[in-house]
């Protein structure tokens, strides 16, 4: 099969889909790949280390999309579908339930979109999602961590402290990926760390992980009302799938926190757990209200482009693998985990919640196949 690997063109994304080791690999199992010329460049994967891993590096977005399957890591942008055909297979992130434009324009151009997002495993989890929350996660101290500082507008506390001076406190809401990684990196730089959850056995789980220099707490508007008064770094974590994040943190609740404190929103990509949350870039990722810094990047893991195509392609290789191999009917046949990843097939709907969400008609992926 030919692959082709186009070069990110959304603003403020340096990830690609493939790096030179994923191209050595796809390479080594008889395909061919096209990768756009400067597609890795801005975070160190050369036009010749792709060549050297067997990649022909093409010059235009035109040559590199007459490959037989796409992968990359943003949905198209407007001036890409243009390039899309029918029965090609485009690999990448979607979200095409609150994107009805790039949703109608995958249907007209009968592509077959597997989206990253949607793909699950044999436990019924989202494998290439996790890397990114996992990334965001420890990003979210880094984040929090600069945030504190006073040339940053923080309260000055230096999260591990100092012998002879007390370290900060960080508390983290919800125990999953992001929440997890946030307290695991909270922890190593000698914070005191409070993380909270609905899930009893979820905190069970990161109890015995961590012992007692992890302390969890069942969360409820009390147990939150409480811990945010002597927090000073906050880290919004939590999730319900499928639905737009809980308001957790009231506005009343911000005015008990002390001036200069800070809160990290991760969960702002589902509209953020603070009543007082917006989503901010990598370009000036933080506002004050009521005293309290917020920081609430939608997409986090942009910053760390490098750490984060390593972490993403680990993850997608073994697919983009399967499907090159088999063909995309085979591989979707065989492996249900990835039949879930297709989103639109053919110019039908295939995802039940797009199709309901955006009012098309669903269509199963085995009667498209
Ligand atoms: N901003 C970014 O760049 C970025 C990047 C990656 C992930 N995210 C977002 O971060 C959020 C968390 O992702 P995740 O992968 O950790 O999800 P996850 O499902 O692994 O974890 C979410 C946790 O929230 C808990 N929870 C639900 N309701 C709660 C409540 N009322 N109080 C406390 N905990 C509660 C759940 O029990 C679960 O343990 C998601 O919204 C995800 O989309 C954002």
């Amino acid at each position: 099969m030919i692959v082709g690997i186009p070069k990110e063109i959304k603003e403020y994304e340096f990830r690609v889909g493939a790096t030179p080791s994923m191209v050595r690999a796809l390479v080594e199992s008889g395909h061919q790949v096209l990768v756009e010329k400067n597609a890795g460049e801005a975070i160190g994967f050369t036009n010749e280390m792709y060549q050297f891993h067997g990649a022909r590096v093409v010059e235009t977005a035109a040559d590199v999309y007459k490959s037989e399957m796409i992968i990359k890591v943003k949905e198209p942008q407007e001036s890409e579908f243009k390039y899309l055909y029918e029965g090609q297979i485009l690999f990448c992130y979607l979200h095409l339930a609150p994107d009805p434009i790039q949703t109608k324009r995958l249907i007209e151009s009968k592509v077959v979109a597997i989206a990253y997002e949607t793909v699950t495993d044999s436990k019924g989890q989202l494998p290439l999602l996790v890397p990114m929350s996992e990334i965001a996660g420890r990003i979210a101290i880094q984040a929090g961590a600069v945030s504190l500082q006073m040339n940053n507008g923080g309260k000055g506390r230096l999260l591990g402290g100092v012998p002879g001076v007390f370290p900060s406190n960080v508390v983290v809401i919800g125990g999953g990926v992001v929440g997890t990684e946030a307290a695991r990196m909270a922890m190593g730089l000698g914070a005191n760390v409070t993380i909270l959850d609905k899930n009893i056995d979820r905190l069970r789980v990161l109890d015995a992980q961590y012992g007692p220099t992890l302390k969890t707490l069942y969360s409820t508007p009390t147990e939150i009302e409480t811990v945010l008064k002597w927090a000073d770094l906050v880290v919004g974590a939590v999730l319900i799938p499928g639905k737009t994040a809980p308001k957790l943190i009231t506005r009343d609740m911000l005015k008990t926190m002390t001036p200069g404190s800070v809160i990290v929103d991760v969960a702002i990509d589902q509209g953020g757990c603070a009543e007082t949350s917006r989503p901010t870039t990598h370009g000036d990722p933080t506002f004050v209200e009521e005293g309290v810094l917020h920081y609430c990047v939608a997409n986090m893991p942009g910053a760390c482009a490098r750490t984060s195509t390593q972490a993403l392609t680990n993850a997608t290789m073994d697919y983009a693998l399967e499907i090159a191999n088999k063909g995309y009917r085979q591989a979707l046949w065989e492996n249900v985990g990835l039949r879930n990843g297709l989103n639109v097939c053919l110019g039908k709907v295939t995802n039940e919640s797009v199709a309901h969400d955006l009012g098309y008609a669903y269509v199963t992926t085995e009667k498209t196949l």
